[in-house]
């Protein structure tokens, strides 16, 4: 067991696979609205997914999830199931979207808004996303693994939120979810030295409120055990020569 390293090949339709999860992502923006359920939702990337893209959903019926997407609103920190409840104004969102295309994995998620949200949810997306960024940042080779999470964590907390123990990112690839386990806390001397051709997620959850989470009867669903409202962004990343590349990003983020 260990750190598979992607061949120049298999990068090309990491690469491919990468965007096609971002495409879904910018795809799916006008949609999230007040009103819209994430039912409606799942059904339009599902569809976007299969048709345009000639792609397969992977969370539809991995280990049993009975969704094409995971849509975790509020205080849901991962693995929200979409259902039939309307989004209302002021409701914070994550859609995490994973396609295989060509037998491999492009996985990312962004927040959305809906309608106009409290400053306090605002600034609970604005730091969890500059948290992600700061763990990419420490993507390179040289670097260990807890770089990254010791990064996220650092800057979470500074502002006085917490990070979720619980899920981390992994390696992706043919497989969904491969070696490394990737910590959203840390320190910088612990886990496996980063290593050119190595591709996987970051994607830190953070807690307004303290960083317990429980999971739901449906063994999926997990959701803050304060209530306080989480956030999540994720990216799909590769170590390059010198640095990184992010095979998930979207033009807006350019
Ligand atoms: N996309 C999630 C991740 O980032 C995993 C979802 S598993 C599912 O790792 F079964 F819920 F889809
Ligand atoms: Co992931
Ligand atoms: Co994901």
């Amino acid at each position: 067991m260990s750190i598979i390293i992607k061949s120049a090949s298999e990068i090309e339709k990491m690469r491919t696979a990468g965007k096609l999860a971002a495409d879904v992502l910018e795809m799916i923006a006008p949609f999230v609205v007040a009103g819209v359920t994430t039912n409606q939702l799942n059904q339009y990337c599902h569809d976007y997914i299969i048709d345009v893209q000639q792609a397969i959903p992977a969370p539809l019926n991995y280990k049993g999830f009975p969704k094409s997407i995971c849509t975790s609103v509020n205080h849901q920190v991962c693995h929200g199931i979409p259902n039939d409840k309307p989004l209302k104004n002021g409701d914070i969102i994550n859609v995490d979207i994973t396609v295989i295309k060509e037998g491999y994995h492009g996985d990312t998620s962004k927040m959305f808004s809906v309608g106009d949200v409290s400053p306090f949810a605002q600034r609970l997306m604005d730091v969890t996303y500059q948290a992600l960024f700061l763990g990419i940042e420490q993507v390179k080779p040289g670097n260990r693994f807890g770089a990254i999470g010791h990064a996220i964590q650092h800057y979470a907390e500074s502002n006085r939120y917490s990070v979720v123990r619980e899920f981390c990112g992994h390696g992706v690839g043919r497989d969904f979810h491969e070696e490394p386990h990737v910590m959203h806390f840390g320190k910088v001397t612990e886990g496996a030295f980063m290593e050119p051709g190595m591709i996987f997620t970051i994607e830190p959850m953070i807690n307004q409120g303290k960083k317990e989470v429980k999971t739901l009867a449906d063994k999926w669903q997990a959701v803050t055990k304060d209530h306080s409202l989480s956030a999540q962004w994720e990216h799909t990343v590769l170590v390059t020569d010198t640095g990184y590349e992010i095979l998930t990003l979207r033009a807006e983020e350019l």
